[in-house]
């Protein structure tokens, strides 16, 4: 999904292209902050993993009601659709998505792939090895422009990203599992460092 305008100031800290309840919502206004500070306020967000729903035959141990608010999605659904002229979406793979963008001005970019550990019970399209090694190389090779990227906490994002800043932080999931979660934010070179606003757990 792309999308500009995103930077632009809202009072409805909660409308936001991540969908998890209470998890990845949380991020928001944190992203906010960091496309602000950058003075990327009105730029083009790109969000090269944005949602879906995993399994079709909703057989699994978690359904779709498992992360599906209903009323408070079409409310959101209601209000990002005034921005239905600044928002792109595409079925396109993520890594032609950060390749085409990532060169350009105005653009931040946060991407959520998805997760080493469970991936597959989460979702209808969860990454191989190689993808996760495909995403690193192409992040690595634009690590001079804005982007931020988040994981669940597994040992290959610090093989994988060893020559970046990642950080550690908490979030409230209702998706895998109930309760907290710990997660890495990867930075790239031109992102300002995170800190205070976000939910960081400390670091060892
Ligand atoms: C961790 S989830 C991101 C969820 C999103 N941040 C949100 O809050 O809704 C990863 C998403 O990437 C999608 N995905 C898997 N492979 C992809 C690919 N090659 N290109 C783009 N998206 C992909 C999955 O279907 C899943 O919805």
């Amino acid at each position: 999904m792309t999308a500009s305008d995103i930077g632009v100031s809202t009072r409805r800290p909660r409308i936001s292209p991540l969908r998890y309840p209470g998890g990845k919502s949380a991020l928001y206004s944190r992203l906010r902050k960091m496309i602000r500070d950058m003075d990327l306020a009105g730029c083009t967000y790109v969000e090269p993993y944005a949602g879906g729903v995993g399994g079709l035959d909703q057989t699994g141990n978690y359904k779709i009601d498992a992360r599906f608010n209903r009323d408070g999605l079409a409310e959101r659904i209601r209000i990002l659709s005034l921005y239905a002229e600044n928002i792109v979406p595409t079925s396109r793979d993520g890594i032609d998505v950060i390749s085409e963008y990532a060169p350009k001005d105005d653009v931040f970019i946060y991407a959520d792939p998805p997760y080493f550990e469970k991936a597959g019970s989460l979702y209808l399209n969860a990454f191989s090895a190689t993808d996760h090694e495909d995403l690193a190389r192409v992040l690595d090779s634009v690590a001079d422009r804005p982007w931020v990227l988040t994981y669940d906490n597994a040992p290959q994002v610090a093989e994988l990203y060893a020559a970046r800043r990642r950080r550690e932080f908490e979030l409230h999931y209702s998706a895998h599992r109930v309760g907290k979660a710990t997660e890495v934010a990867v930075l790239s070179e031109s992102v300002p460092e995170i800190g205070q606003g976000w939910p960081l757990t400390p670091t060892t």
